[in-house]
């Protein structure tokens, strides 16, 4: 019996050398920040877990993973690790990070988890939409009325490399009860998490050299979201992105942002909606089904790789 298991994705660390860069680029993309000494906290507005944590280091690398498990599970995923070869290890620098169990995982990496339930999705109002035979918009110029600045609603998945690609998919299917619900054969594992109706990853391992961030990705309510937060981000400075476009896998709607050290960041949104019924498959390369062209350094590990030696 797999369990516990974790809920979801609750956010990520990353280490970088100038916070300064971090909260700017951030606060563009939508997010609200909190900034202590050496540290920023960043969120979508209104959720109550801490999404992104940056610290100050002296180069940009993958600093923790995070998520989400049933409050009063502590003890029994304690048992799970202990039971898998690893210990939930006291730091005191982690747990001013975060609150809740830290240990690393076979490959070095820190891992939280956080005992809280994921906040619900806030309620959106989405405008009519004179779409697929509908004309029910009449006499309205939506130009005039559609919000543009609305941010992001929640962290929805990241992705990161891992040099030990099927031992690293079966430690977190076994150990942290997250379940593939789809492969693109020998490149990516994406991965779910959470009971009932969830999105079809909040997780995805990429085969690579070295351990390391690859995306993150926002939850936004409509493709206009994904379009005025591309198009606010090339105001704000931050050209280099491409998009929109629809990914086969998952079939959300995406626009990519290149962040300030050379991963991504991603609004999305209309991404498939999966069940304990849905079978994983592993399918050849299909990166989107429409798009701009894709940009060579999307699957490079060269900028983000975690170069430490274990
Ligand atoms: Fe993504």
């Amino acid at each position: 019996m797999n369990i516990p298991k974790v809920l979801g994705l609750s956010g990520f660390g990353l280490e970088v050398p100038d916070l300064e860069v971090a909260r700017r680029f951030y606060v563009a993309f939508g997010l609200q920040v909190e900034q202590t000494a050496g540290k920023l906290v960043l969120r979508s507005p209104g959720r109550s877990n801490d999404e992104i944590v940056v610290v100050q280091g002296a180069k940009k690398r993958m600093h923790h993973l995070s998520f989400f498990i049933a409050p009063g599970t502590e003890a029994a995923f304690g048992e799970k690790l202990a039971k898998a070869g690893i210990d939930v290890r006291v730091s005191p620098a982690m747990a001013e990070l975060r609150p809740g169990l830290w240990f690393q995982d076979p490959w070095g990496t820190w891992i939280n988890l956080y005992p809280r339930h994921p906040d619900p999705l806030p309620a959106i109002s989405l405008p009519e939409y004179n779409i697929g035979g509908r004309g029910a918009r009449i006499d309205v110029d939506l130009w005039q009325e559609l919000p543009r600045d609305r941010p992001p609603m929640r962290i929805g998945h990241m992705l990161v490399f891992t040099p030990d690609w099927e031992r690293a998919e079966k430690f977190f299917v076994d150990v942290l009860g997250l379940w593939t619900t789809d492969r693109v054969a020998g490149k990516v594992a994406f991965m779910a998490a959470g009971e009932g109706v969830i999105d079809h990853h909040c997780f995805g391992l990429i085969n690579g050299t070295h351990r390391g961030f690859q995306h993150a990705s926002f939850q936004v309510a409509s493709m206009d979201d994904i379009g005025f937060g591309a198009w606010r981000m090339v105001n704000a400075g931050y050209k280099q992105g491409f998009g929109p476009g629809r990914h086969a896998i998952a079939s959300n709607l995406f626009h990519y942002t290149r962040d300030p050290w050379g991963s991504w960041i991603e609004y999305y949104a209309d991404m498939d909606k999966v069940t304990t019924s849905w079978k994983c498959r592993d399918w050849d390369d299909l990166p989107y089904i429409w798009g701009p062209e894709w940009s060579p350094e999307f699957w490079g590990t060269e900028m983000n790789g975690n170069f430490e030696p274990r």
